[in-house]
């Protein structure tokens, strides 16, 4: 078990630069096996979340070459067999593989995916989407054996924009027979970043980034290259650690379009940013107003920073609100925040939380119960009296590149242990 140690209240200043985005990472990995020749995934974030996608691929015989960031990936090789449980249930990016799989071979045997232990999380509209192009899905426990004669294009509604049913979706459409259409269709920067790469393969796909996502099947993927795109949730993470204790505090190499609900809210809270082409500067700043946040699909406020917002929300004079419609059990973050001093409290339908401001922090032992949680742990603790102990720190890793050395080199007295 690893456990992150951090003495806090130290300003950090300097530069960080941010990583691929793992969100994108993870599906234009899987989708990779689509094509029919060689393909070079570049600026692939070293995450351990990635590393089970990897051991995906090399259990079903794609042959994978890397070098720095990028990561070359040929499926030629690859043998259409069941994925085992103990690997799909790893990460929920392993059910991208279902799709890809159905897409190329029109079969394929998998059990549920895992992934944050943040709300239910069903594949309902994912399964919608491949029986509306034709496929025969038979569930029985936690696996699932999809299987088509033919895939054919037909209209999808989803009943949510979800990002894993759009690209899923999307994946077993490329090399469907005619026309595809999603309604109501995720917009997230990572869907438009996979529809780029599979169109660079000769995919013929329109409308990524709208709510109308258009996909006429082509027979065949030709090799490509691709770059995923910086990670707009590690970005929003260090930019609300510049806003908790930064002096000009450089976020580098990101999309500053992508974190757009961000920065208005911290506008909102009356803070001043640099805001350049690929780089955000920030410093922390005293009698922060309190704001709400509603958390809503692209380009509205990111579930997904909603908890480290949370670190930041203690520093408001008054009292701000965080309503998360996205995931049922996404506050599990809040106790370990009132122990380190802050005055939050959830409601009833766990839905809504109330901060109260402004409340000093102080370290603590405190668990990283999932990803985001642990961001926002880690945030508290950078600017908190004291030591914090972060236990089950395992889930912070998945999801950010080398966080303890990008912390370090801004100043942050921040290690790693293993216990
Ligand atoms: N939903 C359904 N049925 C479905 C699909 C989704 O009810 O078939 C519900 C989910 O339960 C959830 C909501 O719809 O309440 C949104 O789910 P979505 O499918 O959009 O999420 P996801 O694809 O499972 C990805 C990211 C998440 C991120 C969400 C929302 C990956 C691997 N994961 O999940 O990232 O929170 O989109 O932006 O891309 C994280 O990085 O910490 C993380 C959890």
């Amino acid at each position: 078990m690893k456990q992150i140690k951090i003495i806090g209240n130290q300003t950090l200043t300097g530069t960080i630069t941010v990583s691929g985005s793992k969100n994108s990472a993870l599906a234009l990995i899987p989708a990779s096996i689509l094509c029919d020749e060689q393909v070079t995934i570049d600026n692939v974030p070293k995450i351990s979340d990635i590393e089970a996608l990897n051991e995906i691929l090399t259990y079903l015989g794609a042959k994978v070459t890397r070098e720095n960031g990028a990561m070359a990936i040929d499926s030629s090789t690859i043998v259409n067999k069941e994925i085992p449980e103990e690997i799909s249930k790893k990460l929920r990016a392993s059910y991208y593989f279902m799709s890809a799989l159905l897409g190329k071979y029109k079969k394929v045997e998998m059990y549920f995916p895992g992934g944050c232990k943040i709300g239910a999380r069903p594949i309902d509209q994912t399964l919608k989407g491949f029986r509306a192009l034709g496929a025969k899905v038979i569930e029985k426990d936690n696996k699932y054996t999809v299987f088509a004669d033919k895939l054919i294009g037909a209209r999808v509604y989803l009943d949510m924009p979800s990002v894993g049913a759009t690209i899923n979706t999307i994946l077993v459409a490329v090399k469907a027979e005619g026309e595809t259409i999603i309604e109501n269709a995720a917009k997230e920067p990572e869907i438009v970043n996979v529809v780029t790469f599979l169109n660079n393969m000769g995919a013929n796909i329109r409308g990524a980034g709208t709510s109308t996502i258009r996909i006429t099947g082509v027979n065949y993927l030709k090799k490509c290259y691709i770059e995923v795109i910086p990670d707009r949730i590690e970005a929003g993470t260090y930019v609300i650690a510049g806003a908790l204790i930064g002096k000009n505090l450089k976020i580098d190499k990101i999309i500053p379009e992508h974190i757009e609900a961000l920065i208005l809210k911290l506008k909102e809270m009356g803070f001043d940013m640099n805001i350049n082409p690929d780089n955000l500067i920030i410093s922390t700043k005293n009698n922060l107003k309190p704001i709400k946040v509603t958390t809503l699909g692209y380009p509205g406020f990111a579930t997904d920073l909603q908890q480290p917002m949370t670190a930041l929300l203690t520093k408001c004079n008054g009292e701000s609100i965080i309503d998360e419609t996205i995931y049922e059990n996404r506050f599990q973050n809040v106790p370990y925040l009132n122990q380190m001093g802050a005055n939050i409290k959830v409601s009833e339908d766990n839905r809504k939380i109330i901060i109260k401001g402004e409340t000093k922090l102080n370290g603590a032992k405190v668990k990283a119960t999932d990803l985001r949680a642990g961001a926002c742990l880690v945030l508290a603790g950078l600017v908190a009296e004291g030591q914090t102990i972060i236990e089950e720190s395992e889930h912070i890793l998945r999801g950010f590149e080398k966080i303890v050395d990008k912390l370090q080199a801004v100043g942050a007295k921040i290690e790693i242990e293993e216990i």
